[in-house]
C-alpha cells in the first residue's frame, strides 16, 4: 500500500464520517419501502446532511479551496486553482428505494485536472481511491482493469435515462447494437459504483450520457490509475464538460467505441 498524501486521508476522512450520516438514514429509509409515504423529502435531507458534513471536513482541512457540489452552488476558491468536485450521494434511487448500491464520490480538481479521488461504497465497507501517477486502489488492494481479450465474455454497464432525461432511443439502439457482441450488461444505478468497477476489472467497460462533473470526476481518475482508458463519447474531449463517458479496460475500449459510436 503506498504512502497516501496528506489530502487523500482528509478526503477519507471527510467520505468515512458522512458514511456514518448516510447509513444511518439508509436504516431508516429501507424501513419506508412499504409505507404509502414517499420517502424523498427524507432522502433529500440525508444527502444534504452528508454534502454538509463533507464540506465541513474538506473546507476545515483546505480553506482556500473551491467547491462544486451536488447540493449546492459552486464556490470559487481563493486558489483559483484548486477546487473539490462532490456527490455526496451517487445512486440516490438505490437509496430511496433501498438498494443497498450508492456511493460517495469526492475528486480533487488542481488545474482542470483530477488529480486525486474516492469513491466509498459504505454498505460494502469499499473505498476505491486514486491519485494521480501513484495507482488506484481498493481498500489495501491495487487495482487494474480487466485482461479479458474476449469481448463475448465481457460485461458492460451503462445508466438508462429515465422520466425526462432525453437520449433514451440513443441508449436502447446502443444497447441493441452491444448486447449480441458481449455477455451482459447492467443498470447498477450509480454512475461513480459503474466507473469504479471498471477500474477493479469487475466490468469491461461502462458508458452513458447527460451525466453531471460530480458523478464521473473521481471514477475517471481511478479508471486512468487502474490502467484503462476514458473519454466523453462521440469525439475526444473532457467527460466532466461534455457529461457523457465511455471507459473500458485498454483491451477493448477501441472496439466498444466503435460499437456504441456507430449505433446511430
Ligand atoms: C445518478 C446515478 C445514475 C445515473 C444518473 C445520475 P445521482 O446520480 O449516477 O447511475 O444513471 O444519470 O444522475 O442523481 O444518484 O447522484
Amino acid at each position: 500500500m503506498p504512502n497516501f498524501s496528506a489530502t487523500l486521508n482528509v478526503m477519507i476522512k471527510a467520505a468515512r464520517k458522512a458514511a456514518r450520516s448516510l447509513l444511518k438514514d439508509f436504516g431508516e429509509v429501507e424501513h419506508l419501502q412499504a409505507s404509502t409515504k414517499s420517502p424523498g423529502d427524507f432522502v433529500s435531507k440525508a444527502d444534504l446532511r452528508a454534502e454538509k458534513i463533507i464540506r465541513e471536513e474538506l473546507e476545515h482541512a483546505r480553506p482556500f479551496y473551491g467547491w462544486v457540489g451536488e447540493e449546492s452552488e459552486e464556490v470559487i476558491g481563493k486558489d483559483p486553482t484548486r477546487r473539490w468536485i462532490v456527490d455526496p450521494l451517487d445512486g440516490t434511487s438505490n437509496f430511496l428505494h433501498g438498494i443497498p448500491h450508492w456511493a460517495i464520490s469526492i475528486a480533487l480538481e488542481h488545474k482542470k485536472e483530477i488529480v486525486i479521488g474516492v469513491i466509498h461504497d459504505p454498505v460494502k465497507d469499499e473505498y476505491y481511491v486514486a491519485e494521480k501517477g501513484n495507482g488506484a486502489w481498493l481498500n489495501e488492494k491495487r487495482l487494474r482493469v480487466s485482461g479479458r481479450e474476449n469481448m463475448l465474455e465481457m460485461l458492460f454497464a451503462t445508466g438508462i435515462p429515465f422520466a425526462n432525461k432525453g437520449g433514451l432511443s440513443t441508449t436502447l439502439k446502443e444497447i441493441n447494437a452491444l448486447m449480441p457482441r458481449c455477455s451482459g450488461l447492467r443498470r447498477n444505478g450509480s454512475a461513480a459504483l459503474d466507473l469504479a468497477y471498471v477500474a477493479a476489472g469487475r466490468l469491461d467497460g461502462y458508458w452513458e450520457r447527460g451525466l453531471h462533473s460530480w458523478d464521473i470526476a473521481a471514477g475517471t481518475l481511478l479508471i486512468k490509475e487502474a490502467g484503462g482508458l476514458v473519454n466523453c463519447l462521440d469525439k475526444d474531449f473532457d467527460p466532466l464538460l461534455d457529461g457523457s463517458v465511455i471507459a473500458a479496460s485498454n483491451k477493448v475500449f477501441q472496439e466498444f467505441s466503435d460499437i456504441i459510436s456507430s449505433a446511430k
